[in-house]
């Protein structure tokens, strides 16, 4: 059985619980620089386009302003951040007679004078059930959040993410979210990253040509895939990012194409065809065949590295990296395990802030006890049972490992304490400045 812990820990309590363990100074706390986003897995973000599919089939086959689909998807999304440790605030507006939603959601933590913001508008039009507009959008901005929770991450940016109602109908929620944040508030808001139509079935890589940090840190992401980008020009302010930087505020983001043609030069570039970027663009033909898994892929990767990017102030360590990447299973409430580094060629004692990357895929990281584990057997707690039913343990530790002679076996051990959920030692990474 799982034991009942809270299910998130506070930096303080973390730390409280590190000090608990017998650790002491900056050994073992945690590193709130060089944490990489993780992967966002495909899967749920288009399990997610396969559940809003399901309620604009079960309301009429849309999900458009004033209708029940509408008001369905907020709860659907609602629902699933409530239970992942979000603070969420649904704000209603009146729009063509009817009531409109946005739905707020906080990470709790982070700087309150430093905000950085990401959304998607959650409406389609009604005749259809928007599933690349703007489903592909809202899918990966909510599986982001929710790798937010899941990773734990505490970054020195408030994180906050917004699903809009009534886009369709002239950014209506977005202007309205914006008109009724105060000014003081506005300007805490660093910048806004805009998802609409992220996934489209012919896709190109456009950027909006907006803050340049902003834009830099896309361009940055897929020049490290190799897919070239394009300066997105088909309706610059088409979106709800138009709402934001109105009053100000530095925006960004990521489209790939509506009902305008792909040029021979960009299907070149990126493949497809000469044709519509997204043919069924508006059309009752969005559904969840309406989408290319590779573009969702990429962008919603995309999104989760320009949240991380951009919501931590101190730049990743730079060094030499020794690295394990084979993955170990760790047994159910069984026998601890180990991964190890064989760290060469370095002279003397290593780092007091000595960069541990673990990368643990496991269902309970409460069920685990991690530690580090030097060539001379000392051994430096990195988490003990804590962050409760959360999953997964993707963190970079710094820890003071100065009273240890560099070179040897560097082992990071990993027990399981409690039966049902299990996992495994995905990455094990040593980083010496
Ligand atoms: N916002 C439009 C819609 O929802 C789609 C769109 C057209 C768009 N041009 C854009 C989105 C440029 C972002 C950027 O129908
Ligand atoms: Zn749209
Ligand atoms: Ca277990």
């Amino acid at each position: 059985m799982n034991i009942s812990v809270p299910r998130r820990v506070t930096a303080v309590a973390a730390l409280a619980a590190l000090a608990l363990a017998g650790l002491t100074g900056t050994a073992g706390a945690e590193s709130r620089a060089a944490v990489a986003a993780p992967d966002i897995p495909l899967a749920n973000v288009k399990q997610h386009l396969t559940d809003l599919q399901s309620i604009a089939t079960a309301n009429g086959g849309n999900r458009a302003h004033g209708r029940t689909g509408y008001k369905a998807s907020i709860d659907f999304v609602k629902a699933k951040l409530d239970a992942a440790g979000y603070t969420t605030t649904i704000q209603q507006f009146t729009s063509s007679g009817a009531t409109g939603y946005n739905l707020i959601a906080d990470w709790p933590g982070g700087d309150p004078n430093q905000v950085l913001m990401a959304g998607a508008h959650l409406d389609s039009v009604s005749s259809g059930a928007g599933i690349n507009d703007n489903g592909s959008g809202s899918a990966a901005v909510l599986e982001t959040a929710l790798a937010v929770a899941r990773s734990g991450y505490q970054p020195s940016k408030h994180l906050r993410f917004g699903w809009w109602g009534a886009e369709e109908l002239g950014l209506v929620g977005s202007k309205y979210y914006v008109s009724q944040l105060p000014t003081a508030e506005r300007s805490k808001v660093s910048g806004y990253l805009n998802f609409d139509m992220i996934g489209s079935p012919n896709p190109g890589y456009f950027v909006y040509d907006d803050d340049p940090a902003i834009e830099q840190t896309f361009k940055n992401y897929f020049a490290g895939l190799g897919v070239p980008t394009e300066i997105e020009t088909e309706g610059d302010g088409r979106s709800d990012h138009a709402s934001f930087k109105n009053v100000g505020i530095p925006v960004g983001g990521l489209f790939t194409g509506a009902s305008r043609v792909k040029t021979s030069a960009q299907v070149s570039k990126w493949g497809g065809t000469a044709t519509a970027f997204d043919r069924c663009y508006h059309s009752s033909c969005d559904n969840t065949s309406n989408i290319n898994d590779t573009a969702l892929d990429r962008n919603s990767d995309a999104v989760a590295h320009a949240i991380w990017a951009l919501s931590g102030t101190t730049t990743p360590p730079t060094g030499t990296v020794f690295e394990n990447t084979a993955d170990v299973s760790v047994p159910d409430n069984g026998a601890a395990v180990t991964s190890t580094v064989n760290v060469t060629g370095i002279t003397g004692n290593a780092p007091s802030n000595l960069a541990v990357g673990v990368d643990i895929v496991h269902t309970y990281r409460g069920d685990l006890v991690v530690d580090l584990v030097a060539p001379d057997g000392s051994v430096y707690s990195l988490s003990n049972r804590s962050g409760g039913s959360a999953d997964n343990i993707v963190q970079t530790f710094t820890v003071n490992a100065s009273s240890e002679v560099a070179n040897g076996a560097w082992k990071l051990r990993v027990q399981d304490k409690a039966s049902v959920d299990t996992g495994y030692i995905n990455n094990f990474k040593l980083t010496f400045p």
